[in-house]
C-alpha cells in the first residue's frame, strides 16, 4: 500500500515537472558515426544522413557544424534537418568532406556530439588521350608506364577501399591492353 502511494506521488510529480518550466538538460540518445561514401561513376543518389537525437525539457533543437562552422540547412540548399538528423544530398568530394558534429540545445544549455568524419572514396577515369605505339624487337623487354587516375579512399574502410582497388586494377589492365595493341 505504501508503495502504491509512493508511486502515485512520484507520477504526479513527474507530470508536474513535464508541464512546468522545469529544465532538464539535453542528453544524447543517438550520435553520428563516421561515414566513407563511395562515389561510383553514373551513380545519381549521392546522399548521406548523419543521425543525432537528444532528450531534454524543453525538447532540444539541433544545429550542425562542419569543421567548426555552422551548417545552414536552408530550403534549396543540399542540407536538410529531419528531427536531429542531417541529410546531405548531392555529395561533393570537395565541399562535404570533414568533421561533423551535432549540437542539441534547450534553455538549460547546449551539448555537442562526438566528431563524425565524412570521407569520399572515388576513382576518376584515365586520361583518354591515345598513346603513341611502342615498337619492340622480338625477345626484348619493354616498360609501359601507367599512372593511376585521380583517386581517394580511406584504407580503414575495407569494403570501399577494396572496391576502389579492384576498379583501379581493372582500369590499369585496360590501359595496358590499349597501349599494347595500339
Ligand atoms: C575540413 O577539414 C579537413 C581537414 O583539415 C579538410 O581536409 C577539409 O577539406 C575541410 N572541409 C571543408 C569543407 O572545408
Amino acid at each position: 500500500m505504501e508503495l502504491l502511494w509512493k508511486l502515485i506521488v512520484l507520477l504526479s510529480l513527474v507530470e508536474r515537472l513535464a508541464g512546468s518550466g522545469v529544465l532538464l538538460r539535453p542528453v544524447f540518445t543517438k550520435q553520428p558515426g563516421s561515414v566513407v561514401f563511395p562515389i561510383q561513376p553514373g551513380e545519381n543518389r549521392r546522399e548521406v544522413v548523419f543521425s543525432c537525437e537528444a532528450q531534454g525539457h524543453p525538447p532540444p533543437f539541433y544545429r550542425w557544424k562542419l569543421n567548426d562552422s555552422f551548417i545552414q540547412p536552408i530550403p534549396g540548399s543540399r542540407y536538410s534537418l529531419m528531427g536531429g538528423n542531417l541529410q546531405i544530398s548531392n555529395i561533393n568530394k570537395v565541399e562535404d568532406v570533414g568533421i561533423y558534429q551535432c549540437l542539441a540545445s534547450n534553455s538549460f544549455g547546449t551539448i555537442i556530439s562526438r566528431e563524425a568524419s565524412l570521407h569520399v572514396a572515388y576513382l576518376e577515369n584515365f586520361k583518354t588521350q591515345r598513346r603513341s605505339p611502342v615498337r619492340v624487337r622480338e625477345g626484348q623487354g619493354v616498360v609501359l608506364l601507367c599512372g593511376p587516375p585521380l583517386h581517394s579512399g580511406d584504407e580503414d574502410d575495407e569494403e570501399s577501399f577494396e572496391l576502389a582497388a579492384e576498379e583501379l586494377e581493372r582500369k590499369i589492365l585496360e590501359a595496358i591492353a590499349i597501349t599494347t595493341f595500339d
